[in-house]
Order: structure tokens, then C-alpha cells, then sequence
């Protein structure tokens, strides 16, 4: 069978939904290929000396960014890359990433569209070292009526705005997982043809899982809900659930949620009290919104525990969220303890 390139799919959507305008269909043309430039990066690790972390000003110590973290060197290539696709093509009104404070203006040289895009260039990048799946998640919002230089607050929308969301996960292969709000469909890098095949079409997540992801070694700082879900499913067979349940962590998000997509699961990074300025580690704008769109899109849930993450009115570029997403009724479950 001839399977579909991303190209002939975007344009089949647009006949059936008249959901991917020709504007749209460019940036995410430009922004597959960005991912195609990644995953090259990704894949030639130390052979081209891009391993470690990125030098600071001054060269002896690794820049951090705006986050509070070490930048690795793979962070900043992929920042780069995504940024210099996505100037020149008059599909965007501004950029804005996990690696940058600000919004990034389009230059005045180029045309500007009427797309903002979000991203995390490099999710998981504390795997980069260590040979693990890393990847790239993005999201697309448009840019609010009459807002030709667009600030921090033309972005401040909720997530359930996003016209497209995607990542891409950088493993055994390169996949693409994208949804324009009519399902999530997934992609296969043909790196002979170098393009992105259409692999998986209608991915549904099992509504029921015995799988959970989360890093355990917070426990002692989650709050009592999340202290008693995951007591229960450690206390297996003989404990209140009646079955025995099953962990991984691969501590990249994109890995964790692609899992996730493709066999069910509940996926956690719950507020905690470790750091007490921070409502939970995950960035709403460009790492919650987008894999929430996806996730229910796929059929799952997507929740801080106590509101849709979709619903959540974004206060600040960088802010962080709860996040509880995955398989439907381990979600609402959560939800329940939250609400009692
Ligand atoms: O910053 C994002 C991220 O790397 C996610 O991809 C991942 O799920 C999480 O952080 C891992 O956090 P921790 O190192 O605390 O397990």
C-alpha cells in the first residue's frame, strides 16, 4: 500500500476538514522540516562534538537559560534551527521557546502571518548525554486581531485555542505526531526519502490502563491526592484497585506521552513542595497545552488535577503546570481524589 507523505496529507485534510490553510500548511511544512534538521543534529552526537553543555559568555561555565537550567549544546542548535526556518516564510507573526524569555520578533525584512508558534526545541534534553530519547513539541495559536508586534501577551492564550499542536520524538526512529483538531496521526521519518510518512492515522488511547509514569522520588513532597492514587496502585492485588500495576519513566516527556499514545498509560508531574515557587515542573505554553490538545484529541484526559489544562488562562510565557494526562478514567480518577 502507498502510504500518504505529510505533504498529501495536509492537503487531503483541507478537502475534508478545511481545517489547514495554505498558510497553515507551510509552517507546519517548515516547521517538519526544522525537526528533519534536529533529528540529523541529535543523531550525530558526539561524532560532531555536540554532546555536553553549552559554553556561557565567558566560555568556562555552561550558559543557563531562562528557566534556571544548564543549556545543553543540543538545546541551543535546536532553538537555532527552529528559529531560522520559521522567520523568513510569512507565516508567523512571532515565535516564543522554552529557550528564550521573550517573544521572538519576525524581523522587519520578511512578510509576518497570522500564526504565533510555541516550542520546547529540545524536551528531555538531560537524556541527550546519556543516549535516550529526546524530542521537540510545538504549538500553534493565532495571533489575536489587530496585533501586528506581538508581546508576551498575544500569546497568553488558553490552550483550547490551539488551531495544531505536535512533537516529534527522536528514538529507534524519528516520529512526527501531529493533530490539527480532527484526530492525532502520526509520522515516520523516511530518512532515505527524507520525508515524513503517514504511519498511524486515528491514534485512541485504551480508556483503561495498568501503566503509570512519574518520578517517584518526589512522593515525600506531592500532596495528600497524589500520595494516595499512587499508594494504590503500589499496593497492587491485595490493595484497594484489586490489580497489580506497572511503572516506567523515561524522563522525557515526549517518550512518556508517544508510549502513552501507543499502549495507554497515566503520566504525572504533579505539584509539589520542593520547590514552593513552582506550581509543578512542566511549562503550560509550549510542553501541557500541546500534549493536552493531543492526548484528548486521542481520546485521554489532561488535567492539573483540578482543571482542564486546556481551560488553564496562561499568566506568564514560562508558566508551569500540575500535569495528569493520559488514559480517560485513570485521569478522572485522579481528578476524583483531587476533588474530595
Ligand atoms: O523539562 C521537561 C522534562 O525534561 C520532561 O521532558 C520530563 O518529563 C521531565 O522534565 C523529567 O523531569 P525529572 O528529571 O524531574 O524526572
Amino acid at each position: 500500500m502507498k502510504r500518504a507523505t505529510l505533504t498529501r496529507f495536509l492537503i487531503d485534510e483541507q478537502y475534508k476538514h478545511q481545517s489547514v490553510p495554505s498558510d497553515l500548511r507551510l509552517l507546519i511544512e517548515v516547521v517538519s522540516r526544522a525537526i528533519k534538521a534536529i533529528s540529523i543534529n541529535v543523531g550525530k552526537g558526539a561524532l560532531a562534538g555536540l554532546l555536553g553543555e553549552h559554553a556561557g559568555a565567558g566560555g568556562a561555565n555552561a550558559a543557563i537559560n531562562v528557566q534556571g537550567e544548564a543549556q545543553k549544546k543540543l538545546d541551543v542548535i535546536a532553538n537555532e534551527i527552529l528559529l531560522e526556518a520559521n522567520e523568513w516564510g510569512g507565516h508567523l507573526a512571532a515565535m516564543a521557546s522554552e529557550e528564550m524569555e521573550g517573544p521572538h520578533a519576525i524581523p522587519h525584512r520578511y512578510p509576518k502571518g497570522e500564526y504565533l508558534l510555541l516550542f520546547d526545541p529540545l524536551d528531555g534534553s538531560s537524556n541527550i548525554d546519556v543516549n535516550v530519547s529526546v524530542g521537540t513539541i510545538f504549538s500553534v495559536l493565532k495571533c489575536p486581531e489587530g496585533v501586528t508586534e506581538p508581546t508576551a501577551d498575544a500569546f497568553l492564550q488558553p490552550g483550547s485555542k490551539q488551531v495544531c499542536a505536535g512533537f516529534a520524538v527522536f528514538g529507534p526512529s524519528t516520529v512526527l505526531v501531529l493533530t490539527l483538531g480532527n484526530g492525532v496521526h502520526a509520522f515516520t521519518l523516511d530518512r532515505e526519502l527524507g520525508s515524513f510518512v503517514l504511519t498511524q492515522e486515528h491514534i485512541r488511547i485504551p480508556e483503561d490502563t495498568k501503566e503509570f509514569a512519574i518520578n517517584m522520588s518526589n512522593m515525600r513532597f506531592w500532596e495528600p491526592p497524589m500520595k494516595r492514587y499512587i499508594d494504590e496502585l503500589l499496593a497492587g492485588k491485595t490493595g484497594p484497585r484489586g490489580q497489580d500495576f506497572n511503572m516506567r519513566w523515561v524522563a522525557s516527556m515526549v517518550a512518556d506521552v508517544h508510549r502513552i499514545l501507543t499502549r495507554g498509560g497515566i503520566f504525572m508531574y504533579p505539584r509539589d513542595t520542593k520547590d514552593p515557587g513552582k506550581a509543578g515542573r512542566l511549562r503550560l505554553m509550549y510542553e501541557a497545552n500541546p500534549m493536552a490538545m493531543i492526548v484528548e484529541q486521542a481520546g485521554g484526559g489532561a488535567s492539573t488535577g483540578l482543571t482542564r489544562i486546556l481551560d488553564v488562562q496562561p499568566t506568564g510565557l514560562h508558566q508551569r503546570v500540575p500535569v495528569v494526562l493520559g488514559s480517560k478514567n485513570e485521569v478522572a480518577r485522579v481528578v476524583s481524589y483531587h476533588q474530595s
